[in-house]
């Protein structure tokens, strides 16, 4: 068998929407970016929403409309994709960064609480919804990670790269936090080859990102060529980036928007599959799962193989590549990477549950595409490793 780790699934409106992006002779950001934004927004339930070009730029929109600056300490898990930390580093920022729950790789209101009390002057978190299961954000006791923010000024920025669509106590992620940032990478729940959504409830943020999205000019492109009037005329009011998310790219994610919830289940299938096959396999942890299945979008299934376990990590990943199965690591953890080690003196004995993690987890295939008899080969190959 050949079973890729990712495969995206693409058999809905992508080709009926691309093609009417070139017959309309305008490809890049018009009224496809423009339907994505409103459609996405109304599903997450945020006032606002900017299409643009990555996840990536979606952060660095969102630190810098927030007004994260030179020297500013920020809280950022450890466990996480580089870009998380990066984009403060563009802005002169200060990555703080935090260990993570063992079961969950999730970062837990009370590691949030522990580094307001040892750091001050922090200025904002960037919470990762890892896997694409969501933190816990608010509790009725006023003790989530949300709630712990707003009661020390700190702002919240969610990296939800995994997280669409994701519920928290019956509300997607998207409408809790200061501003959220989605990815539409080529491996994602929903993709558009690369891409991003920002949303917010702001309006002082959302007007500022759609400034900076498009290198700082006061009106968009699209209003700058199709309006009737001084058409020429623009203003440039802060040096901006270029981030806008082309129409071509729009149409593909509004084909696969229209079948999120469809994907979600599907990957939720393979999860329940995983979890009925490889349960009694006592060498690794299986991810947990504070919630029911269907308020997680399954973007990962990372499982966390055990020290003194038949076989290592590396082994592993070895012998499953034998087999024509792709997987992947999630993640070598922000603390080990050289650049960040260096910068910031880290040792890894300061994150002990991300450490762990890292040296044992190995992420399988997830995907709507995955066939029963495909999740059977996994499951039964990795059962005999053990
Ligand atoms: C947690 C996390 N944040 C941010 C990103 C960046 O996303 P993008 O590739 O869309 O810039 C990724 C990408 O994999 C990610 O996993």
């Amino acid at each position: 068998m050949n079973i890729p780790f990712a495969h995206v699934s693409i058999g809905g409106n992508e080709l009926k929407y691309i093609t009417e992006v070139l017959e309309s002779g305008w490809l890049t950001t018009a009224s496809k970016a423009m339907k994505f934004e409103n459609d996405f927004a109304e599903f997450v339930g945020a006032k606002y929403a900017c299409a643009v070009n990555s996840c990536t730029s979606a952060l660095h929109l969102a630190i810098e409309a927030i007004g994260i600056r030179q020297g500013d300490k920020v809280l950022v898990p450890s466990l996480t994709f580089t870009a998380s930390a990066e984009v403060l580093r563009y802005m002169g920022a200060d990555p703080v960064l935090l260990d993570v729950e063992y079961g969950t790789g999730l970062v837990t209101p009370s590691i949030v609480k522990d580094a307001l009390k040892k750091n001050s002057g922090i200025k904002a978190l960037i919470l990762v919804h890892y896997a694409g299961q969501a933190a816990v954000m608010e509790t009725p006791d006023g003790e989530g990670i949300l709630d712990i923010c707003r009661k020390n000024h700190v702002r919240i920025i969610e990296d939800a790269a995994h997280a669409f669509p994701t519920k928290f106590n019956n509300k997607y992620i998207g409408s809790f936090g200061d501003v959220t940032c989605f990815s539409f990478y080529a491996n994602k729940t929903i993709t558009t080859g690369e891409g991003g959504m920002l949303v917010t409830d702001d309006e002082d943020i959302y007007k500022r990102v759609k400034i900076m999205r498009l290198h700082g000019i006061n009106r968009d492109i699209w209003n700058r060529f199709t309006s009737a009037k001084s058409s020429w005329e623009y203003d440039v009011v802060a040096p901006g980036y270029k981030y806008n998310m082309p129409d071509i790219n729009a149409a593909i994610g509004l084909a696969q928007f229209e079948r999120a919830e469809f994907f979600r289940e599907e990957r939720q299938r393979c999860a329940e599959y995983y979890y009925k096959a490889l349960c009694e396999v006592p060498d690794f942890d299986l991810p947990e799962c504070y919630g029911p299945h269907e308020d997680h979008s399954w973007h990962l299934f990372p499982i966390v193989i055990k020290p003194g376990a038949k076989i290592s990590r590396n082994e592993f990943i070895e012998k499953i590549s034998e087999r024509g199965i792709g997987v992947s690591v999630h993640y070598k953890p922000i603390h080990q990477m050289t650049y960040y080690r260096e910068t910031y003196d880290l040792i890894s004995k300061d994150y002990p549950n991300a450490e762990k993690i890292w040296q044992g987890t190995v992420s399988l295939p997830i995907y709507p595409d995955l066939k029963e008899n495909e999740l059977e080969f996994i499951s039964s190959t990795i059962k005999s490793f053990f």
